[in-house]
């Protein structure tokens, strides 16, 4: 099945439960917003995209559980606030939230947004494949393409960004290998995105995420590739760890690319206005319920960071390629 689906039977929404990879993944239902906003922040369902058509999704949970649309709409600012950082969460409940405003009853409101959420489900797949089209005209033949975190098929509904621009290489029968980064501390990179690539016979290689300069410095990295949660005017917010590697690939003339659709842009802010999201301590202090640090140590757990646009060399959309001039991105002057 696709990462996120609605099931039209049992009026509830199905994900893959990615907290378990590399372990075959059950299916997790969702039939209210509570245990929506649970799996959101428990990472049952991640990835900007994914957690996007989630949220379009939870808005027609929102309209099933509730008795007036103002209770409804309520539910959905809760469900906004499940993840603060990737844009799409927002971006999706309030595109199918402006699209049934006419709506008088909760009934007719549930099956409008139902038509629309469905729809932005198909559509991400197909923006996902734009997107690899794009921007597998920069990649050639053998090149060993860094990537961190999973931007892959469960961080979208379907296909995927920036390994979604790696599928498409190989359907056109250029050979790229990924180097995957471990991607501390959830380890989306070798829990997600080696059993998504290996399951589709792309070749792929574990590094932990401290050894991505060191390879870059031996030559054994050609390109960086990523997803992104949000643009903004002056900056990509990705999963922390992100900005090192882009600062190690400008250090050593490697191309560093970013893959995202339109929805991920929210140019009416800059970096400093974007609050990033940190995560509970114990992501360090345990791992895998077996103690990893002392009692009570301070943690510092930031999800995402900011890499200055000074550092990206593209940003692959579904409307065509990105080139940041000095540091910003004028989207409507260059697509
Ligand atoms: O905390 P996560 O796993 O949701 O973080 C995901 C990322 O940082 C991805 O790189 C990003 O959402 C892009 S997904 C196409």
């Amino acid at each position: 099945m696709r990462t996120v689906e609605w099931d039209d039977e049992k009026k509830v929404v199905k994900l893959i439960d990615q907290r378990v990879l590399p372990s075959d993944p059950p299916i997790l239902e969702c039939r209210t917003v509570s245990e929506l906003i649970d799996a959101i922040q428990t990472l049952a369902v991640r990835g900007a995209p994914a957690i996007g058509v989630a949220g379009a999704f939870g808005v027609v949970l929102s309209f099933k559980e509730s008795s007036t649309i103002e209770e409804a709409r309520r539910k959905c600012d809760e469900l906004k606030r499940a993840r603060p950082t990737a844009v799409n969460l927002s971006w999706a409940i309030e595109r199918v939230l402006a699209a049934v405003e006419d709506c008088e009853s909760v009934d007719n409101a549930m099956e409008k947004s139902l038509d629309l959420a469905k729809r932005m489900a198909e559509e991400d797949v197909e923006i996902n494949r734009a997107i690899g089209k794009m921007g597998a005209k920069l990649f050639e033949d053998g090149d060993r393409v860094l990537t961190h975190c999973n931007a892959g098929r469960l961080a979208c509904v379907d296909w995927g960004t920036a390994l979604g621009v790696i599928r498409s290489c190989h359907e056109e029968g250029k050979r790229v290998f990924v180097i995957a980064t471990e991607t501390r501390p959830l380890n989306q990179g070798s829990r997600i995105t080696a059993w998504e690539l290996m399951r589709d016979g792309i070749p792929v290689t574990l590094i932990t995420d401290s050894s991505a300069a060191y390879l870059m410095r031996k030559g054994m990295i050609d390109k960086v590739i990523v997803g992104a949660d949000r643009i903004v005017r002056d900056a990509v917010f990705n999963k922390i760890g992100t900005y090192s590697h882009a600062i190690s690939a400008k250090r050593h003339g490697i191309p560093f690319y970013v893959a995202a659709p339109m929805s991920t842009f929210d140019l009416d802010h800059t970096e400093a206005d974007i609050k990033v999201e940190e995560r509970d301590g114990d992501e360090l202090r345990y791992f895998k319920g077996i103690k990893n640090a002392p009692d009570g140590v301070d943690v510092l757990n930031f999800a995402f960071d900011a890499t200055p646009l000074e550092l990206v060399d593209a940003i692959i959309t579904e409307k065509g390629i990105l080139h940041p001039q000095n540091g910003r991105i004028e989207v409507d002057r260059q697509i």
